[in-house]
């Protein structure tokens, strides 16, 4: 078999492997979520993190980016910091740590545990091989759009005293939107296709992502796949895809998600490419 034909499909084995035996420098993004601390037990699983970080990074691209999207346990009351230690870890592997960015839940999980407020986010940590090469910024509208300011608004703490030479421009109508994203969880119907899997980020997340972190024709990796959410989106966006997860179960889900969407075609520039074996596996 061509090792291009493992590119937009489903691979079901432990992702450590299965990344071994990628090229190095071959994926443009990667866009995932591990199981957090023990909470879930999903059809069981091996997840040897610090093997798996360093494989990230070899098979990122110079300037690509890894969305690691993960929250922590609470035990005994206490939050185990699992994520900040993963986070720590893939500095140490090479990463940047290019951006914490929240994914605030519309609808969270009331809290069981006492006093504490209730937990409505999870992190999303991007790492950068390098500096980051696409950034497509989602704009959002400005506030106070097209309104003249009389000076500036900001405190100025400077000890000399400053003068304004000339008046501050009108406000722009649009600017890049804030770190912090909010998505109703579960509950949208292109979520719900996900709903045998215990822990599907939405739909809306990851097109967020990878329309800011990749362009049409580049290759997504999600090696923790879980129902195939990143694969799925990455499809209807033009771009392609690698899903990988230990579970069979899960990885039978995901490609039934992907078939539902089987209308959008496999994107012909990169396809040559891999075919001219400027690409990927050897899968033995
Ligand atoms: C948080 S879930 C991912 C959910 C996914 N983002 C989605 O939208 O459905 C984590 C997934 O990691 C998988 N997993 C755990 N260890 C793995 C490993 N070593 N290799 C591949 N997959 C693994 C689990 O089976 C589970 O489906």
């Amino acid at each position: 078999m061509e090792n291009y034909e493992f590119v937009n499909h489903i691979l079901h084995g432990d992702c450590l492997h299965i990344m071994q035996k990628m090229n190095a420098d071959s994926v443009d993004m990667v866009l995932t979520s591990p199981p957090y601390d023990n909470l879930r037990t999903y059809n069981g699983f091996i997840f040897p993190f610090q093997n798996i970080a360093r494989q990230l990074y070899r098979v990122v691209k110079k300037g690509g980016v890894v969305v690691w999207v993960v929250n922590d346990a609470t035990v005994d009351g206490s939050e185990t910091g699992t994520s900040f230690t993963q986070a720590l870890f893939f500095k140490e592997v090479g990463f940047n740590l290019h951006d914490t960015m929240i994914f605030r839940k519309k609808n969270p999980i009331p809290q069981i545990y006492r006093k504490r407020y209730n937990n409505e986010f999870e992190y999303m940590f991007v790492f950068s091989k390098g500096p980051v090469e696409t950034h497509n910024p989602i704009m959002v509208d400005c506030l106070h759009a097209g309104l003249e300011l009389n000076g500036t608004t900001y405190k100025n703490y400077s000890k000399s005293e400053q003068k304004r030479e000339k008046m501050a421009s009108p406000v722009k109508s649009k600017k890049i939107k804030g770190n912090i994203w909010e998505y109703v969880v579960g509950k949208n119907l292109e979520d719900q296709e996900a709903k045998d899997h215990p822990a599907p980020f939405p739909c809306e997340l990851a097109r967020d992502h990878i329309s800011s972190w990749s362009n049409a024709g580049d290759l997504i990796l999600d090696p923790m796949c879980g129902s195939g959410t990143t694969c799925k989106v990455a499809k209807q966006m033009g771009r392609n895809f690698v899903g990988i997860d230990i579970s069979e179960q899960y990885c039978e889900l995901a490609k039934r998600r992907l078939a539902i969407h089987s209308e959008v075609p496999f994107n012909k520039t990169r396809n040559d490419e891999y075919a001219q074996g400027h690409f990927l596996f050897q899968m033995s």
